[in-house]
């Protein structure tokens, strides 16, 4: 569909329809720029916030009131353990009234939050699954933020492109990928693993999933991370004339392979076993280029879906089995565990700390009453580090028995379309690292990103010694 913002001002003027069937993607997203610049010009609150970065004291010692889970740094300090554990023993459910994010409900405990996100029928994914809200002319319209039956018809349009079927033919290939990549690693030097292992990966993943041109596949992920990181959606640093800028001509390049499968299909090419392919092989989706919005809304989806998630997940797996050394013993006496120890480094990592709903009808949650079209952030960081359902939930057990309970991935309509992929990414990766590597040691602290969305990792250095 459109950019909201888009529909109420007169840029794409009164017959939206028919100028969405002739207005090529990248032109549109030039239009919402412009709009966007515009509305930057005379409506302070469209300025993008700045959060200034100062000291945040330990949760146990703050009064519940100034409680802030907004804060982009909570997870950079280290502070969110203290602060959520304060909110899931003192106030599971509770209201934050003002911030730069506006009001909003946070809601800590496991139970809670499996209980909301099952219960799609009371509490809507519309309008936006992050705390704050879009800039003026990038609200674009994706499954994850749609209530039913819309977004029942759009997964299923692309869900195919991860299907077990699909993630057998590519098992092999992203295999090779990773075993080319880690054959390059230097050993015995501390290097970036941020950069040369957890975005390469992903960076080739999407590009296979996407079939996006293999050497431009950085592209992907520096759109995905000027996406995630809009400041007054999460509180990130991206700026929003860059964001736009980069956005145009990836786009157009997104048309043109479009136009250009479309036409090998048309002259006898067998499908691959990509997005595009699927979707032109799809009596409902075949013509989507004609329904640009929708089709940037499921493109960058999948883009941004699968980028910071499984990206800060092979961080996050090093970082921790570095704070927990008796794991990587362990992982190395029986590397059987890996599938087990995956499930625990999404666990232990959540890489997107929430998911927001907006409450359908006024309700009760927990003991605290909620009124209709009250917005509700789903902590999953939180209750996948909630003590009433993980024994000794702050460390890593790579055997832990109830590891797959994880909400990392959500629960319901929405539960983590990728989430066999990404599974399926890391065990590889994993495997792959016991082969050649008797140990990877984190040296230094990593750094982390601002944002309260998603809890990655920009930089970590680490030193490999390889296996006798
Ligand atoms: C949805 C996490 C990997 C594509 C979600 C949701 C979460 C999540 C929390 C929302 C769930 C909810 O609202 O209940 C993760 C994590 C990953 C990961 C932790 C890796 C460790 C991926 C990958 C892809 C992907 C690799 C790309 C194929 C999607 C899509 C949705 C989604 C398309 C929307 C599903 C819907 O609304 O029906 N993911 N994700 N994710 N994810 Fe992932």
């Amino acid at each position: 569909k459109v950019f909201g913002q888009a529909k109420r001002i007169n840029v794409f003027g009164q017959a939206k329809s028919k100028v969405e069937t002739v207005v090529p993607i990248h032109l549109l997203v030039r239009g919402a720029h412009l709009y966007n610049r515009a509305r930057r010009v005379v409506d302070k609150s469209e300025r993008s916030p700045v959060f200034i970065e100062a000291p945040i004291p330990d949760g146990a010692n703050v009064k519940l009131a100034d409680i802030d889970t907004g804060n982009p740094f909570l997870y950079r300090q280290g502070q969110w353990l203290s602060h959520f554990k304060r909110l899931r023993d003192d106030a599971p459910v509770h209201y934050q009234p003002k911030g730069p994010f506006g009001p909003f409900w946070s809601v800590t405990r496991y139970d809670d939050i499996l209980a909301m996100d099952k219960n799609h029928h009371l509490f809507s994914a519309e309008p936006y699954i992050f705390m704050g809200k879009p800039p003026a002319g990038f609200d674009i319209e994706m499954f994850i933020a749609m209530d039913p039956p819309k977004h029942d018809v759009q997964r299923q349009a692309v869900q195919g492109v991860v299907a077990p079927k699909n993630l057998k033919e590519m098992e092999q290939l992203i295999r090779s990928r990773v075993q080319e990549v880690l054959d390059g690693l230097p050993v015995g030097e501390s290097f970036n693993w941020v950069d040369r292992v957890s975005i390469e990966l992903t960076g080739r993943m999407l590009a296979t999933l996407l079939d996006y041109p293999y050497e431009d596949r950085r592209e992907l992920t520096v759109i995905s991370d000027l996406a995630s990181g809009v400041p007054a959606a999460t509180g990130g640093t991206s700026d929003l004339d860059e964001t736009f800028n980069y956005a145009v001509p990836l786009l157009r390049k997104v048309m043109h392979l479009w136009h250009d499968k479309a036409a090998r299909i048309a002259a006898g090419e067998a499908p691959g076993f990509d997005l595009l392919s699927l979707m032109l092989t799809d009596d409902e989706t075949k013509n989507l280029i004609d329904r640009p919005m929708e089709f940037l809304g499921n493109f960058l989806l999948l883009v941004v879906g699968g980028n910071d998630t499984t990206r800060n997940s092979m961080t996050g797996g090093v970082y921790a089995l570095n704070k927990f050394p008796d794991e990587f013993v362990k992982l190395k006496a029986n590397p059987k565990l890996i599938p087990n120890m995956v499930s625990e480094i999404i666990r232990w990592q959540t890489p997107l700390a929430y998911m927001c709903r907006r409450a359908k009808e006024d309700t009760v949650l927990n003991g605290q009453h909620i009124r209709k079209g009250d917005k509700l952030v789903m902590w999953y960081s939180s209750g996948n580090r909630d003590e009433r359902h993980f024994d000794r939930p702050n460390e890593l057990v790579i055997d832990r028995s109830n590891a797959r309970s994880h909400i990392a991935f959500g629960f319901g309509i929405h539960r983590c379309m990728g989430n066999r992929l990404a599974e399926m990414q890391l065990r590889i990766l994993w495997e792959e690292l016991l082969e050649r590597f008797e140990n990877i040691e984190v040296v230094g602290e990593p750094e982390i990103v601002q944002s309260n969305f998603v809890r990655g990792y920009s930089k970590m250095m680490v030193k490999l010694t390889a296996k006798q």
